[in-house]
């Protein structure tokens, strides 16, 4: 991984490269996905100060990724099986599947999938390991719901989500994993946690990985904010210690948008 200064305004430096990821969730048909993405490409294409990362869904993913092939847009996938193993898992599409279709990452314990989809903690765990051993990046998303921060829970479930979704993990291999911190009440509504509030949280997250995985990994873990980033408030996210990135989703749908959010230090 190439490094990158960040200078935060405390002058405190960190060496970890920001991630724009965006999540297009269940959005676009085939040749829409094609055409955001080609629209992305220039858009991007001097932005090494940071990694990109768009999330097609995944019948656009073999095509999505072999038109960026070349370029410095990775794809990800939104979710994957918790195996590698070909086996009767009728609708399930492996990690390893998933790399040969030309990804890099895939998202992993997104809040719509816990809700939704019955995704737990152990799952998240269990298609970590099997998104790594097949060579992904795994972004895992962790986050608490509105009625949690309103009785002060956030950070228990924060922290248990983490020890729980990273357990097993070595330090090697966390390396190669991302946390998005997601607050549920945040997501789509248009309600962004404050700078401060995703500070706290983030701060909170990488205690959590000191304690599990020791403080060398952890500050080198790059701990991603999501939750209604927009162009407008993406460079105050980005200017506290902890921020090192984001995981975008309504904006992240159209090119422009997500360009200027990848862009946030010249706009
Ligand atoms: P949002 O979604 O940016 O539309 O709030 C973020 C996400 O769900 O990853």
């Amino acid at each position: 991984m190439s490094l990158w200064l960040k200078y935060t305004p405390d002058f405190k430096i960190t060496m970890r490269k920001p991630v724009i990821a965006g999540n297009w969730k269940m959005y676009k048909l085939l040749g829409e996905a094609v055409d955001t993405a080609l629209e992305l490409k220039p858009l991007v294409a001097n932005a090494n100060h940071c990694e990109v990362v768009i999330a097609p869904v995944f019948t656009a993913l073999k095509t999505v990724a072999a038109r960026l092939d070349g370029s410095n847009i990775k794809v990800a996938a939104q979710n994957c099986a918790s195996q590698n193993e070909f086996g009767a898992h009728t609708g399930e599409i492996s990690p390893a599947m998933l790399r040969d279709a030309g990804c890099s990452h895939v998202i992993i314990g997104h809040s719509e999938r816990r809700q939704f989809y019955g995704e737990t903690d152990a799952s998240v765990n269990q298609k970590s390991k099997a998104a790594l051993s097949a060579g992904l990046v795994a972004i895992v998303c962790v986050g608490e719901m509105l009625a949690e921060r309103e009785v002060g829970n956030a950070e228990t479930v924060v922290k248990g989500q983490l020890v729980k979704g990273l357990d097993g993990l070595t330090v090697g291999d966390m390396e190669r994993i991302i946390i998005a911190y997601e607050p549920v009440w945040a997501i789509g509504t248009g309600k962004t946690a404050t700078p401060e509030q995703a500070q706290e949280m983030h701060g909170h997250i990488r205690q959590t990985v000191a304690g599990t995985h020791g403080k060398e990994i952890a500050d080198k873990t790059r701990i991603l904010y999501g939750g209604s980033v927009k162009p407008d408030n993406i460079a105050t996210l980005m200017s506290q210690p902890d921020v090192d990135g984001a995981l975008v989703g309504g904006a992240s749908l159209e090119a422009a948008s997500f360009a200027q959010i990848v862009n946030y230090e010249r706009t």
